[in-house]
């Protein structure tokens, strides 16, 4: 017997550079549809301008990042059955630029990264997430001439620095970040959690650079300690715990240079 088809809602954040208002379109379900699987069938059956970023569609290369029912998530990674009927939460936590839209019974709201500019619909410009990223130099510093084999790690050293160089650069801990959604300027979680993740690298040879990048009122000491960014983080990468290794090490750099 053939069973009926099964439709859901999904409003959808729209915005074309100039003003911004929500679309609401009809769904057909689809057995394990994600997020991003619902968003394509949207822009081939129903409105082609419709604008969202993605690449490897298997939560490898952090592209969809967005704002879905309020919660930060990967679309590919979000499964349509597991969230629809969810409750929203009050807005109180995600941030200025999230817009307290609420959503009613089993719609799924979507809406762009909160904390970001917005550039078109679900797309948002990483640019400032990037900037900071690269400040810290997130690349390994291994003195100035390099032995001619692998430099190995023990399995234990490799423990301490394996979950931060899991990082997927889709910036969720950015648009969760209280810090970032109050100064821009702030290094903010993924690129501090990569300068540890250099740091606490028992090979590395810069860790008073390190420190130097990082130990300043827009860099750690900015930071709330609310562990929104691990909350929300795909990968497990947990920023806080980096952050607060960080600040202790930069004590530690700190007590070394007055008995220098
Ligand atoms: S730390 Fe996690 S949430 Fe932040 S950019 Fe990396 S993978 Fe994304
Ligand atoms: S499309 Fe690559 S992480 Fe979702």
């Amino acid at each position: 017997m053939k069973t009926a088809d099964y439709y859901m809602k999904f409003k959808i954040r729209r915005f074309d550079g100039e003003k911004s208002w929500f679309d609401t379109f009809d769904v057909k379900a689809m057995p394990h549809m994600s997020v991003l699987d619902a968003l394509f069938q949207i822009q081939d059956e129903q409105d082609s301008t419709l604008a969202f970023r993605y690449s490897c569609r298997g939560a490898v290369c952090g592209s969809c990042a967005m704002l879905i029912n309020k919660k930060h998530r990967l679309a590919c990674r979000t499964q349509v059955s597991g969230i629809s009927g969810e409750k929203v939460l009050g807005i109180a936590k995600y941030g200025p630029l999230a817009k307290p839209e609420i959503k009613t019974g089993n719609e799924i709201l979507v809406e762009p990264l909160p904390s970001m500019p917005v550039i078109r619909d679900l797309i948002v410009d990483i640019e400032h997430f990037l900037r900071h990223y690269e400040g810290v130099k997130p690349w390994f510093v291994g003195g100035e001439t390099l032995p001619e084999t692998e430099m190995l790690m023990s399995p234990r050293d490799l423990e301490k620095v394996k979950n931060y160089a899991e990082c997927i650069l889709c910036g969720l801990c950015y648009g969760a970040c209280p810090s970032f959604a109050r100064d821009g300027d702030f290094i903010g979680p993924a690129a501090l959690a990569k300068a540890w993740r250099f740091y606490a690298d028992s090979r590395s040879k810069n860790r008073e650079e390190i420190v130097d990048r990082v130990d300043a009122t827009k860099g750690i000491w900015a930071c709330d300690e609310v562990y929104r960014c691990v909350e929300v983080c795909p990968k497990q990468v947990p920023p806080t715990n980096a952050i607060t290794g960080l600040m202790r090490g930069t004590i530690k750099h700190r007590i070394k240079t007055i008995f220098r």
